[in-house]
């Protein structure tokens, strides 16, 4: 950057993605000919299904390419609606459904709609960073309260009302998390939803991987209340990240202000992903996408198990995502080198615990299973063959 630039504050408290150059060091070694195991990626490694596919290609020739309302196009509002009401059994107005630009733009818009300078915002750490540089770029603060396995790493009512100050205004919880995969019992999400409401707080939650669970019947917290603002995806569990599409479901009170918002942020999500985006809820679509959600509990269930034979701690089992937050303490240094050293030796890439908080955040790596079986248990291997030389402390 020109030393002549004067940066505004903000950009200076914002820490780059590590995951970022975990990859670019992955890809670096990959362009000198060695094999890598790529588990540091957040993106499902399925292709986008077909008839999504079919239905982006008809809207193209159709020419269907110009804005639409900044809330999204009513048909596909009225899908997703559809969606909660099939098959997760909970009635939303359409009206209260609001597409955005991925679900990035989801919890922007929805902290931009919430957050004055120095309102403060509790998050659980670990978590998924952008929030806190979403809350930054606000001018807010971004609480973030330590988590652990007493708690399935996820906030709790109790850590939420001892945290509250004056100065608080609301809490953010993703459910399944990035990076643990662990979830919030849906009791202890009524008993947060009533704590929260009791302080005249706000709850956000952010459930884009809520679909891809794999212990029992998923539950929205819209069935909690009308009032809570619940963001999602299609980037996950439809297979769609670069498509940049996601929603948000908003109490019915602020879909106006949060409209303005958006139409000055970005005009409208992207017209083609919404066209295509339709056919997600088509009966092939769904077929498609709830086949790769067994395909990942398959590599979920090689993969935990096989990463605590190896001696990393893994005290709660993920339910949801592709995710495994694993404590790499027992093998004797801090996460970051750890991660260096072990794409050096072996070719593995996962993600160093720096990314994601500050609490434990030198003892713990996060291994994404968004490759085949075959490619983790090669992944496994390799790591078999270089921790046994590493001394234990
Ligand atoms: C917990 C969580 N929320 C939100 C996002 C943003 O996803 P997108 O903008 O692609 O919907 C991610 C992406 O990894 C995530 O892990």
């Amino acid at each position: 950057m020109d030393t002549r630039t004067r940066l505004a504050a903000r950009v200076q408290e914002i820490a780059p993605f590590h995951v970022m150059e975990v990859q670019t060091a992955a890809r670096a070694l990959e362009a000198a000919g060695r094999s890598v195991v790529h588990m540091e990626i957040g993106e499902p490694d399925f292709p986008t299904p077909g008839p999504v596919i079919s239905a982006a290609h008809e809207a193209i020739a159709r020419g269907d390419i110009y804005y639409t309302s900044a809330l999204g196009i009513p048909a596909l509002r009225e899908a997703i609606a559809r969606h909660y009401r099939d098959r997760l059994g909970v009635r939303v107005s359409p009206e209260r459904v609001i597409v955005t630009a991925g679900s990035s733009a989801a919890l922007l818009l929805t902290l931009a709609l919430l957050v004055n300078h120095d309102d403060a915002i509790l998050l659980a750490d670990p978590g998924y960073p952008c929030n806190r540089h979403f809350v930054r770029t606000l001018e807010g603060e971004a609480v973030g309260i330590p988590v652990g396995p007493q708690s399935n790493y996820q906030l709790t009512a109790d850590l939420i009302s001892a945290a509250w100050t004056p100065r608080t205004r609301g809490a953010l919880i993703a459910s399944p998390s990035n990076p643990t995969g662990t979830m919030v019992a849906f009791e202890e999400m009524r008993r947060i939803a009533a704590a929260v409401d009791a302080r005249g707080g706000e709850l956000i939650v952010d459930e884009i991987y809520l679909e891809l669970s794999y212990a029992e019947k998923p539950r929205t917290a819209l069935e909690l209340s009308d009032s809570l603002f619940v963001i999602s995806s299609f980037s996950k569990y439809f297979n769609m990240t670069g498509w940049r599409l996601g929603w948000l479901v908003a109490p019915e009170t602020a879909v106006r202000d949060i409209e303005k918002l958006a139409q000055n942020l970005y005009i409208s999500p992207p017209t083609v992903s919404q066209r295509a985006a339709l056919a997600c809820f088509s009966p092939d679509t769904l077929a498609i996408v709830e086949e790769r959600r067994r395909e990942f509990q398959a590599r979920r269930d090689f993969l935990v198990p096989a990463l605590r034979d190896l001696g990393f701690g893994i005290p709660v089992m993920p339910t949801g995502g592709f995710f495994v937050y694993a404590d790499c303490s027992p093998f004797g240094m801090d996460s970051e080198r750890f991660c260096v050293e072990a794409l050096q030796a072996t070719g593995v890439a996962f993600t160093p615990g720096i990314d994601f908080g500050r609490h434990r955040a030198e003892d713990h790596v996060r291994f994404a299973y968004t490759i085949a079986l075959d490619k983790l248990h090669d992944g496994v291997r390799r790591l078999a063959s270089w921790l046994p030389r590493l001394s234990r402390t």
